[in-house]
């Protein structure tokens, strides 16, 4: 097993990768096991998602060979807890053989089968009756099936569009996404994704999407404003845009009950309330990006249950099937189904699908997921670890490094700043976040890093000890960040 020290060098951003892949490369010529390994995956043939150039070339990857519960062990022995649920999904863990059993017996009975022109398979009919019953903050009525959140969000801005057709609003077809939101990457959901990251460089956003204010008070609240006086201003901005742009025009308005991969920012309070009769007043549709939120994170089914959100769509991935098998989809309610049904009779088809639309497999996985949260009343387990997580990583509030721990359920972000009042950010050539991270793996957790915003969204599973892990990992990893810094401080670097 790797040492501490090597464990942290292969998780840290670091100058010298070049000559570390030159160093692999000639161990390979020594013909060890080992190095051969390390060879083929730092010399990987993979277009790697959201990983830099420098990585792809000469980083090598961390290869995940097999899971078990909340754990994951590396293709060298080391155990780590996953502390993001790979990424937010796993929400039965890594082992779970009812959904493998799921999965096989659909596999041997039907392997595939589509659900174009009016054919369809069972386990897709009985899902989609599924998620309309179990969506109880506002009326659903149909289902379409996606494979990616991506997917499904693309389709959420097809759907409105060709509703606003129907119903003779061809104008009204701008959508208000907000700062920091993360709603996918294909042209359109990283279009409504409030990150540059994923824009730069793709021509994008396209110019239909707007976008208003992130509901982080933290660091956008005013010099003494209050956090309900924070949600006010944010959403009379947002009727100012509206008003702005012409209410004629704004079809939608796309929001994460609580923004998970911009940074995890729970919002205000109050701030769906007044977000919500803004949008009634001017006839704009809601859409709920439930991807991470839905099936128990909050500790309530949906995130529209915990902020009392009544959208007229949701889009849902991830644990839908605890990740095991891809799948996502987009509830419907009844008025945006009429209209869909009225202009699809007018030209014969509704044309928008996918070849995977509606996969037997993973519909059938994910009818045993939800039969799964159901029979071990998921949520209320999950209300049962909230606190000693949110509250034992709040110790981390106490390090004068940390500028901000913050969470809701199981989601949980540690935003390190040089100062707590101003936000102001360390050096960003000191990676903290990637030390931090750095350190957590090295004594076997895994988190999310995103500059100096550390992120966790563990497994639903989790357990009190499991928990408690990660928080005794998280106050060691952090006392070893605050002497990194230390030393960056004193080294003027
Ligand atoms: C809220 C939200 N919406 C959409 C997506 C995109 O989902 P996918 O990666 O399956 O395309 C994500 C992914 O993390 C997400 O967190």
């Amino acid at each position: 097993m790797a040492s501490v020290a090597e464990r942290i060098q292969n998780l840290s951003v670091h100058d010298d990768d070049d000559k570390k892949a030159q160093k692999s490369t000639a161990d390979v010529i020594q013909g060890t096991e080992e190095a051969l390994l390390e060879h083929r995956t730092s010399q990987h043939s993979m277009l790697a998602p959201f990983t830099a150039g420098w990585q792809m070339k000469a980083g090598t990857p961390l290869v995940i060979e097999r899971g078990e519960g909340v754990y994951v062990w590396d293709n060298k022995g080391n155990k780590y807890l996953d502390a993001l649920a790979g990424l937010w999904c796993t929400a039965l863990g890594f082992s779970e053989k009812r959904l493998v059993a799921a999965a096989e017996k659909q596999l041997s009975t039907l392997p595939f089968y589509h659900n174009f022109w009016n054919r369809t398979s069972q386990p897709t009919l009985d899902l989609a009756s599924e998620l309309s019953k179990l969506f109880t903050a506002s009326e659903m009525s149909k289902v379409f099936f996606c494979n990616s959140g991506s997917e499904a969000n693309d389709t959420q801005v097809k759907l409105v569009w060709y509703y606003n057709n129907a119903i003779g609003r061809p104008n009204k077809k701008k959508f208000i996404a907000r700062q920091k939101s993360y709603h996918g990457s294909t042209l359109i959901s990283a279009s409504l994704t409030g990150l540059p990251s994923l824009q730069n460089g793709f021509d994008l956003p396209v110019s239909f999407v707007l976008h208003t204010d992130c509901p982080h008070y933290w660091r956008y609240h005013l010099p003494g404003e209050s956090e309900e006086d924070f949600a006010t201003r944010l959403a009379e901005n947002l009727e100012k845009l509206i008003l702005k742009e012409g209410p004629e025009t704004i079809a939608a308005f796309i929001g994460e009950p609580v923004m998970g991969a911009g940074g995890v920012m729970p919002p205000p309070a109050t701030y769906w309330a007044k977000i919500q009769p803004i949008l009634k007043k001017y006839d704009i549709l809601l859409i709920a990006d439930e991807v991470v939120c839905a099936f128990g994170r909050l500790g309530t089914m949906f995130g529209c249950d915990y902020y009392d959100i009544k959208p007229d769509l949701v889009t849902v991935a991830k644990a839908l099937s605890s990740a095991y098998v891809p799948i996502a989809a987009v509830l419907v309610s009844q008025k945006i189904f009429d209209g869909i049904a009225k202009l699809s009779d007018g030209y014969g088809a509704f044309g928008h699908g996918f070849t995977y639309s509606g996969h037997p497999v993973p519909c059938a996985v994910s009818l045993e997921a939800l039969k799964i949260y159901k029979e071990r009343d998921i949520c209320a387990q999950v209300r049962k670890i909230i606190p000693p997580f949110q509250d034992g990583m709040r110790q981390l509030a106490k390090s004068p490094i940390v500028g901000e721990v913050r969470g809701v359920g199981l989601v949980l972000a540690i935003e390190f700043a040089a100062n707590k009042e101003t936000c102001e950010a360390y050096p960003a050539k000191w990676a903290v976040g990637t030390h931090f991270a750095g350190q957590c793996a090295a004594r076997g957790m895994l988190v999310r890093v995103a500059g100096d915003i550390i992120m966790m969204s563990p497994p639903l599973i989790i357990t009190p000890e499991q928990i408690d892990f990660m928080v005794k990992t998280a106050l060691a990893a952090v006392a070893e960040t605050e002497k990194y810094v230390a030393e960056k401080q004193s080294s003027k670097d």
